[in-house]
């Protein structure tokens, strides 16, 4: 049986209480913490770059999962490997060589992701597989939290995990966008390894301090 990890985005945290609000998450049972940079160009929101990683770092042991919706994007690899990114993802439409992008990554000891919006075909990764340690399937179109969970993405899910199982491939599966507790078990059991949730978990808050561990919990669904 997979282990399943949650990775809550802190899009949708309090952005004046950024450091706490990681921490909570990881004392809420959280297992990796979804950073999601944007860049008003790729996509049309602004958020923070690689100083908002490196100010989060000391704060959690947990790895720190960075989603690049940035173009270009290989100029700033670096600095966020540097900053303490574990895992970069990008998107393969952010540079005209995803292949050396994801070799740039992995150069800097860091962990390779593609993200795959709904529209782009799993054949856009499927002659680089070995070059992959993560794929992010988007089930909504990047760029806002709270967008509401496009069922179809999950087909590409499907195909992926009968490929890695079948093949023994060491990549992991995970899937961001509008992941509530209702649908993170159909994404289960279509053979998500990492479940992203922005809103399902920050959207959680109530005066109680275990808000987040109940609506983490509620996404792994039961044990
Ligand atoms: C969307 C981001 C997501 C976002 C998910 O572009 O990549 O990580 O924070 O938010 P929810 O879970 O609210 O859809
Ligand atoms: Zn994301």
């Amino acid at each position: 049986m997979r282990r399943i990890h949650i990775a809550p985005s802190i899009l949708s945290a309090d952005w004046a209480q950024l450091g706490q609000e990681v921490k909570s998450a990881e004392k809420g049972g959280a297992d990796w913490i979804h950073v999601d940079v944007m860049d008003g160009h790729f996509v049309p929101v602004i958020t923070a770059g690689a100083q908002m990683v490196r100010a989060l770092r000391p704060l959690t042991t947990l790895p720190i999962d960075v989603h690049l919706m940035i173009s270009p994007v290989d100029t700033h690899i670096e600095s966020f490997a540097k900053a303490g990114a574990n895992i970069l993802t990008v998107h393969p439409e952010a540079g005209p060589h995803l292949h050396r992008t994801l070799q740039m990554i992995r150069s800097h000891g860091v962990k390779a992701g593609v993200a795959l919006n709904p529209s782009t075909p799993i054949e856009a990764i499927l002659s680089i597989l070995p070059a992959i340690d993560l794929i992010l399937i988007m089930s909504v179109n990047p760029g806002y939290g709270g967008q509401e969970f496009i069922p179809y993405t999950l087909e590409k899910v499907r195909i992926l995990r009968k490929i890695i199982d079948e093949q023994k491939l060491p990549i992991l599966l995970e899937i961001d966008g509008g992941i509530q507790a209702h649908n993170a078990s159909l994404a289960i059991e279509a053979g998500i390894d990492i479940l992203v949730s922005g809103t399902a978990v920050f959207g959680a808050k109530d005066p109680h301090d275990n808000s987040y561990a109940a609506a983490i919990s509620a996404l792994r669904g039961p044990r």
